[in-house]
Parts: C-alpha cells; structure tokens; sequence
C-alpha cells in the first residue's frame, strides 16, 4: 500500500473553540486534518455536530494538538455520538502489539481490509482512536480505503453483478469477536444513501493467526475466485486509499460505513499504543 498521508496546501482557518484557532488541512486523496494552534485543543470544545459533520465529508478526520482524554472520558465523549458498542464488556480497546498474540490485530504483520463490527452485527457508524504512543519510521499505518468512490467509479456490468452477491464471513472468536455473517456486498449508507461495499478480504490460514474465511454467494463457484482478485484489486489502487501514519496525540474519527480499512505491516519494533471505541 502506498503512503499518501501527505497534507496538501492549500489550508485555511476554518472555525476556532472559545481559546484556540482550528485549521482544516485536506488529506489525499481524501481525508481532513484539524490542527489546534498551540497544542491545546480539547475536543469537548468543538459542538458535537460540527464534529459529525466533518467525519462524514472527509469520511476520515485527524485532530491534532488536542488534549487526549483518560478512558471513561473518551467513552462519555463518544457516548454523544451514539450507543458505544461493548466488546466483551469493554467500550474502550487498547490495541498494543504483543509478542505472541493469539490473533493478527494484536501481531505486528499487515493486517487486510475489513470493516468493523462484522462479526457482532451491530454496524458500528464511526469509529475513533486516540494515539497514546508511536514510534515513527516503522510502518503499521492504517489504511483506508473509501468504497463510495469504488463504486462510483465502476461500470454498470460490474455494479449489476456486485447487487447479486452476499458474502458468507466466518471466524473462529479467539480475541473479541468471531462467529459467522452473511453480508451483501453493496450496502447503501445510512446518513448519505450511497452505495458502499461491504468487503473483508480473506485471510489465508497459512498466513494468519485466526484466519477468516470468505464464501461467496449469488455467483457461479469458478467465478467466485476472479471476482474477489478483482475486488481486492480495486480497493487497494492507490487513488481510493489513505494511509495514516500515526503520531502521539492523533485523535483519528473515521466513518466506519463509507470505508473499510486494515494495516500496513510494521518494519520494526514499535511502542504504538491506539485506544479506540466504536460508535453504533
Ligand atoms: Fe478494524
């Protein structure tokens, strides 16, 4: 995946809290900075809507030069968005890499693109993380990949075939989440009506801890293998894709309809630390 989290000029003062200026910086090839003047942004600051509104016209929103909030803050915080969906009973998830992890999230290799909350069918709308720690210069960026754009820019052939097929998802639940779903594979957003794909790529048993797999439906079996080589060739051009290279103090919102997302592998050893909750 390419790194095309570089801010692209030009940036214009757009809105202040009581104390502090706020600068939006748009992303490429999309995607919005928010950048406190002076470091000290606090996000409780900033009206709830014009928050929402941002995410959802840049599908991903950094803040930086925010304070970071302490747990129960950051789950209040998003519990004014909406229901904040519990995973094993935690709304807040630190997501740290360990040595021998059972599952790949938690492992330092790449991890594909998925959307959350797939295997606890609750649809989770956003999801935020706040960046405790980061050690730059190793890889492990979170890439986005916007399929609103997918499918805007495919022809009408391929978008007949894709309204014919679900997808059959199943994993064994050795972290937080697991089981079996079946999802079609174009969903219609639910604030814009868009089309949006609802794709997770598959993952190889030979390659990954806890691997998922993927049947196809509504297609001929010796289709099924082009049409996901297809899929997972659209979703990864360079064009639809973001890559966040994190940094401490980054507070990232993300809409979790519009995109789907995964990681790039880490080169080396890394102390990153994301905390993140899902709102539904
Ligand atoms: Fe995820």
């Amino acid at each position: 995946m390419t790194n095309s989290a570089v801010p692209s000029a030009p940036s214009f003062p757009c809105g202040s809290t009581e104390h502090t200026k706020l600068r939006h910086v748009p992303l490429r090839p999309f995607g919005r900075v928010v950048q406190a003047s002076g470091g000290r942004g606090r996000i409780q600051d900033i009206p709830v809507e014009m928050v929402r509104r941002w995410t959802e016209e840049s599908r991903v929103l950094v803040l930086r030069g925010f304070d970071l909030l302490d747990p129960l803050e950051f789950a209040d915080y998003c519990r004014q968005w909406g229901e904040v969906l519990k995973w094993d009973d935690q709304e807040v998830i630190d997501l740290v890499i360990q040595e021998n992890p059972k599952n790949y999230l938690f492992g330092s290799g790449d991890v594909p693109f998925h959307w959350d909350g797939a295997f606890v069918e609750a649809n989770p709308r956003y999801f935020m993380f706040q960046c405790l720690d980061a050690t730059p210069g190793v890889g492990g960026e979170t890439v986005f990949s916007d399929t609103t754009q997918v499918y805007r820019d495919v022809n009408e052939e391929l978008r007949e075939r894709w309204s014919r097929i679900s997808m059959t998802y199943s994993t064994e639940k050795v972290v937080h989440y697991g089981g079996e779903i079946t999802e079609r594979l174009v969903s219609q957003h639910p604030a814009t009506g868009l089309p949006v794909l609802r794709f997770a790529e598959p993952l190889a048993p030979e390659k990954y801890k806890n691997p998922v797999h993927v049947k196809v439906n509504g297609v001929d079996e010796s289709e099924a293998d082009e049409l996901l080589t297809t899929l997972a060739e659209l979703v990864h051009r360079p064009e639809y894709c973001y890559d966040h290279d994190w940094r401490a103090g980054d507070i990232v919102l993300a809409d979790n309809f519009s995109l789907i997302h995964g990681r790039n592998a880490f080169t080396g050893p890394t102390k990153r630390h994301l905390q993140r909750v899902e709102v539904i």
